[in-house]
């Protein structure tokens, strides 16, 4: 006899993403208890329900998560797009201290409430297009203060009422301040001393941005080391412009991802294979910064390595708030399959999050959270461009 159900979504073909492939389930159901999952499978099997929806045919995925996004931050960088155009390169502009910094001094003048507004419509864009979870860094205030403020606008951006979970991710480790250019260890010091122990309670994990714009190995090994120490997860984003060895460290540290990765090499695969990382791939910064390097995709699967697929939506290298285009060119630049690209952006993506056991497939026990979708197969979800396909979406079972 099976478990009775509040809601129950049927007439579906299912891309569950568990198991082998994408999970399909051709003729499917899925059930909800409250905002659970309590069936999955095979529609002549499922559950009486109160409420029973007929999904014509439609397909199901688990709904979507973005699990790299630099969501929060004041103003934009269309003037430094220009000086990209006319020949400068990212790294001289950062360099110049235009770059991150420019977005810092925006952000930091910012309040709570302008930096939840200006967030909101580049949310709105991703769930619009079936996003139902959400990783929001902080990392454009780079003081104690303005980190705190930036992880208060990603948290109430999950109340605003738009039905998604939001998930954060102290990056304070994103760039070295003005204030400690001449000190870069002393911006360092602060980052484990104060900023990781106060961010506690706010942030899942900590990020660092490892690179000769960035920070050292050896700083990053220190900010980990207190991350650790308080109980938070790392993460890094690890050879994006040359390959300073960054993956091997976060692998050491058993880190949930590493993201980027262009210029990764094999004992960097191997070290993120035997620690389980997840490697986060983000096509929308190697297109915006026209990088010719590709990550090593053959090498990352041949030593199973999870792969996530985001939108690394931010100001300077991925002005671009669509998962659905970040999918189309994980596809296209990076020639994932699709397969590879959908499980990038449910089970893969959940993974990176450290949320494995509650949300990126549909089965029972897991969350709710669903993408109903107006395709004859799932294919569709990568091959179109600027196309939005989405029929619903379903937050916590409702
Ligand atoms: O993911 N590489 C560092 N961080 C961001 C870019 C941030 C920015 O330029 O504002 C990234 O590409
Ligand atoms: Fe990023």
């Amino acid at each position: 006899m099976a478990t009775p159900a509040d809601r129950l979504w049927t007439n579906a073909r299912l891309a569950t993403m568990a198991g082998e492939g994408l999970g399909a389930v051709d003729r499917g159901a899925v059930a909800a208890a409250g905002d659970t999952i309590v069936y999955a499978g095979p529609a002549q099997d499922a559950p009486d329900a109160a409420e029973i929806i007929d999904c014509l045919g439609r397909w199901i995925t688990p709904g979507l998560i973005d699990c790299h996004t630099h969501l929060v931050h004041a103003g934009n960088r269309a003037r430094e797009f220009e000086l990209r155009l006319a020949g400068a390169s990212y790294e001289e502009i950062a360099r110049a201290g235009g770059g991150i910094l420019s977005t810092v001094e925006a952000t930091r003048a910012a309040t709570v409430e302008e930096l939840v507004a200006s967030a909101l419509p580049r949310l709105d864009q991703l769930t619009g297009e079936g996003v139902t979870t959400v990783e929001i860094k902080s990392g454009y205030g780079l003081t104690l203060a303005d980190e705190i403020k930036m992880l208060r606008a990603a948290h109430l951006l999950g109340w605003a009422g738009r039905g998604v979970m939001t998930v954060r991710t102290l990056l304070a480790a994103h760039a070295v301040p003005p204030e400690y250019r001449d000190d870069p260890e002393g911006y360092v010091d602060l980052i484990c001393q104060a900023i990781i122990p106060a961010a506690r309670r706010e942030a899942h994990a900590v990020d660092a941005y490892c690179e000769g714009i960035g920070f050292t190995l050896a700083q990053v090994d220190r900010i980990f080391a207190a991350a650790r120490e308080h109980g938070l997860g790392v993460r890094m984003h690890a050879e994006q412009l040359s390959n300073m060895h960054g993956a091997a460290l976060a692998a050491r540290h058993g880190a949930l991802s590493a993201d980027h990765l262009e210029h990764l090499d094999a004992e960097g695969v191997a070290a993120m294979a035997a620690a389980g990382t997840v490697a986060v791939l983000l096509p929308g910064a190697f297109y915006f910064t026209r990088e010719t390097k590709l990550p090593p995709v053959q090498a990352l699967r041949d030593a199973g390595v999870p792969i996530a697929v985001a939108s690394d939506c931010n100001p300077g290298t991925s002005p671009m708030a669509s998962i659905l285009l970040a999918v189309n060119m994980g596809a296209t630049l990076f020639r994932l399959t699709v397969d590879e690209c959908l499980l990038g952006v449910t089970r893969n993506a959940a993974r990176a999050l450290g949320l494995g056991h509650l949300i990126g497939t549909i089965e029972p026990g897991k969350l709710c959270n669903l993408a109903i979708w107006d395709v004859e197969a799932p294919a569709e979800l990568a091959y179109r461009i600027g196309a939005n396909p989405l029929h619903a979406r379903v937050f916590r079972g409702i």
